[in-house]
């Protein structure tokens, strides 16, 4: 087979067949095809689009250019959760531990940064100890002992997304459909688990701009669950502010437990938490319905069994927690740059993509591997979208290193342009678009008699 082939049949719009996919999956891995007619093909790609046929063959063949993990009956119900990246989402930090207290068992494997959103593994490493990267026989003994393990993907599965994502990022193809869903799915499906939620992000600071493309994507990744055996529900959701107030990793992890342990609310996180499990709850025939699943979820959170479970799953994963609180003292002798208003006024939109971006170029995230993370830096959201405020109140805090060549004023001025303003009132965005895929589960199991109450046994 010739690449040069591939690459005039896909230009010319002509299908790509499973079997050259395949060929040249393998060819990449193995190192035989040049960078630069990977990087034509993906460009042909991208403008021509994959059809669904090429989308299930390429998920298939970076499915198969690695290790798959399998999971015993003895550690549970395995469940598993992906978003397509957002700003300020720290929802698997709460969600791993949550749903192991609703009996759940969630062996994630998780990204760091990418482009302006933001990676659960650097935020985890921003608790010391907090150890990511672990072998088979650890995850099998937290997902026992504590029900949830999070660490950074093996470079021993899916290394076929690894190649093609690092060469989308670097030929700027990474925002189509098929290429997304091949990479997300490719990931989930090597990952093992039978049931899958994804949180499909919609708006300024996710990949999907628009709610068509978002569902064009969600029913690709629902259809590709069906075909490799697994449950599929994805929730489409709102990504046109950051997912509560802290964005950057150590900030992060603070609202974290600031939520669990009572010193901040978080209505927008816990909500899409809440709507996340019950989604899981009701593909795993835990829960009847999404009311009831959540019903469940939100038990778990009022009589403190989540907080319990994070902290024995930070300190299952080598975390310290007091070391981190103590950490916590030094945000005190960072430097702090306030933005205030001049006028009363709403908040009417925000650029997230732009704020994600400028928080990258503060230290929060990389622009490529390697580059130092600086854990402390990030931003507090005090205002957001539709949020009112007076003259002279605070809208928002950065969080910026002493060595940033910046001015205090041009930080807050490269703040204010990822903001616009109204001085009538603004609506807030809705969080929970909609929910895609679940309606076949949910007859499932109301016509086989499965439908039960409570966590699965
Ligand atoms: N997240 C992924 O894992 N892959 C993509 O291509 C986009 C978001």
């Amino acid at each position: 087979m010739d690449v040069l082939q591939l690459i005039r049949q896909k230009r010319a719009g002509q299908e790509l067949t499973e079997e050259q996919i395949s060929w040249l999956v393998k060819a990449a891995v193995e190192g035989t095809v040049p960078q630069y007619q990977l990087s034509a093909l993906l460009m042909a790609l991208c403008y021509e689009h994959l059809t669904y046929s090429e989308t299930r063959a390429l998920t298939m063949a970076f499915v198969a250019s690695g290790e798959r993990l399998r999971w015993p009956p003895s550690v549970g119900t395995i469940v598993d959760k992906h978003s397509t990246g957002g700003v300020g989402d720290k929802t698997s930090l709460l969600l791993a531990p949550w749903l192991a207290a609703a009996g759940l068992s969630v062996p994630k494997m998780s990204g760091r940064g990418l482009g302006h959103t933001g990676g659960t593994i650097d935020k985890l490493e921003s608790i010391p100890g907090f150890q990511v990267n672990l072998g088979r026989a650890d995850m099998d003994r937290l997902l026992t002992e504590v029900g949830c393990a999070v660490v950074a993907q093996s470079t021993t599965m899916v290394p076929a997304d690894k190649l093609f994502y690092q060469l989308r990022n670097d030929t700027d193809t990474v925002n189509e459909d098929g290429l997304i869903a091949a990479s997300v799915m490719g990931k989930k499906l090597a990952a093992g688990a039978h049931y899958i939620v994804l949180d499909v992000k919609c708006g300024s600071g996710a990949f999907f701009k628009d709610i068509e493309r978002a569902r064009n994507f969600a029913q690709i990744a629902v259809r590709l669950g069906h075909d490799f055996g697994r449950r599929v529900a994805c929730v489409i959701t709102n990504m046109d502010q950051p997912l509560g107030t802290a964005v950057g990793n150590t900030l992060e992890v603070k609202e974290v437990l600031d939520l669990l342990e009572g010193r901040s609310q978080q209505p927008d996180l816990i909500e899409l938490c809440v709507t996340l499990g019950a989604v899981l709850l009701v593909l795993t025939e835990g829960a009847t319905n999404v009311e009831a699943g959540r019903e469940i979820m939100l038990e778990q959170l009022e009589y403190g069994m989540v907080l319990e479970r994070f902290k024995n799953w930070v300190a299952a994963q080598g975390g310290d927690l007091e070391a981190f609180r103590r950490d916590l003292g030094r945000l005190d002798g960072y430097r702090k740059v306030e933005v205030r208003a001049v006028r009363r006024g709403y908040v009417a939109a925000m650029q997230v993509e732009a704020l994600g971006e400028l928080l990258r170029s503060m230290g929060a995230g990389r622009y490529v591997e390697g580059d130092v993370i600086y854990p402390l830096t990030g931003l507090l959201a005090q205002k957001k979208v539709g949020s009112e405020f007076a003259e002279g109140e605070v809208l928002a805090t950065l969080y910026a290193r002493p060595d940033d060549p910046r001015s205090d004023q041009e930080l807050g001025m490269a703040l204010m342009r990822c903001y616009s303003f109204s001085e009538s009132p603004v609506q807030r965005p809705e969080l929970i678009h909609e929910i895609v895929g679940l309606e076949d589960y949910l007859q499932i199991a109301w016509q086989q008699g499965t439908a039960r109450l409570g966590p699965p046994a």
